[in-house]
């Protein structure tokens, strides 16, 4: 018998986003621990493979699915195919899977905007798209869509990953709207740096690379595994945002209390670096 409830337990079914590597490897094991069974979903094959085994090794119920979140018809056909592949109804969507775009305006290349809106933004529409009406019918379970604190944080030569991460908040913020009441949970997961490897398979001018690689290897204030737990807490207590991090917390008062005089520090900050 089916128990209707938003907890992951052994009841629990999820699909995982971007399960391969960093963040989404973390939800998938703090998913397994808790009881569920996991849909290890990645464009990269052997990366969801290995987090599968991961799992399967623990004593977890774990399948490994090759996607890319950014084509319509691979994530219809993930959406047709996860019950079955897991035996039970799908109750919790992790829309992980991101990559990092950065440079100045005009100088990222159309098509790397593309790439990132088209994994970013398009991967969690589609998530959505897709899964969020069966949970509707269903009448419990949650959705968190990892977004990030570059959702309202304005941090310059990163227009393309701000841009998507602001789309993913607004679907988030519309969808806890749409769903209320319905017994589904929508978090939006907004995370400052977090050591993954986001960076190292960016699409980043080498330069600005290494220095982002320092400034995550130095100031992160948390770890995935961290980031994972509380967004699962979060989430079972119906919360829609998750700031994990203090910085992220900070960044998200000041924008709301003081818009303009945000904007211009930010300004200020990077004129003093750039
Ligand atoms: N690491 C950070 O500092 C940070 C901060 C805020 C938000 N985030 C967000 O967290 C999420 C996870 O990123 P991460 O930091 O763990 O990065 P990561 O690079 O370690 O992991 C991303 C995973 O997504 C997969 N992926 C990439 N494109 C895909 C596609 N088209 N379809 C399916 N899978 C795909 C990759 O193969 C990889 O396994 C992203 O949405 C990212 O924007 C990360």
């Amino acid at each position: 018998m089916l128990i209707k409830s938003n907890k992951i337990s052994k009841q629990s079914a999820a699909v995982v986003t971007g399960a391969g590597s960093g963040i989404g490897k973390s939800f998938a094991y703090e998913i397994s621990k808790r009881g569920g069974s996991v849909l290890c979903v990645d464009i990269d094959e052997e990366a969801a493979t290995k987090t599968a085994s991961m799992l399967k090794k623990m004593g977890g119920i774990a399948v490994p699915y090759q996607c890319d979140v950014g084509n319509a018809d691979e994530m219809r056909r993930l959406s047709n195919e996860a019950e079955t592949l897991l035996g039970r109804p799908i109750t919790l969507l992790i829309n992980n899977a991101g990559v990092g775009v950065g440079g100045a305006i005009g100088k990222v290349p159309l098509e790397d905007w593309k790439w990132c809106v088209d994994v970013n933004l398009w991967g969690v529409i589609h998530g959505c798209h897709f899964f969020a009406p069966k949970l509707k019918s269903l009448g419990y379970g949650g959705i968190i869509n990892v977004a990030s604190a570059a959702a309202f944080g304005a941090a310059p030569e990163m227009s393309a990953y701000n841009v998507t991460k602001a789309g993913v908040l607004a679907l988030s913020e519309t969808l806890a709207a749409e769903f209320s009441g319905t017994g589904v949970h929508i978090s939006a997961l907004c995370p400052t740096l977090v050591p993954t490897n986001i960076i190292a398979s960016g699409r980043i001018d080498s330069q600005k690379k290494s220095l982002g690689q320092r400034a995550m290897n130095s100031l992160a204030m948390t770890t995935s595994d961290k980031v994972a737990k509380l967004s699962l807490n979060t989430l079972d207590k119906g919360k829609l945002y998750i700031l994990p991090q203090l910085d992220a917390r900070i960044a998200w008062r000041a924008k709301r209390l003081a818009p303009r005089l945000y904007t211009k520090t930010i300004g200020e900050v990077y004129r003093l670096f750039a």
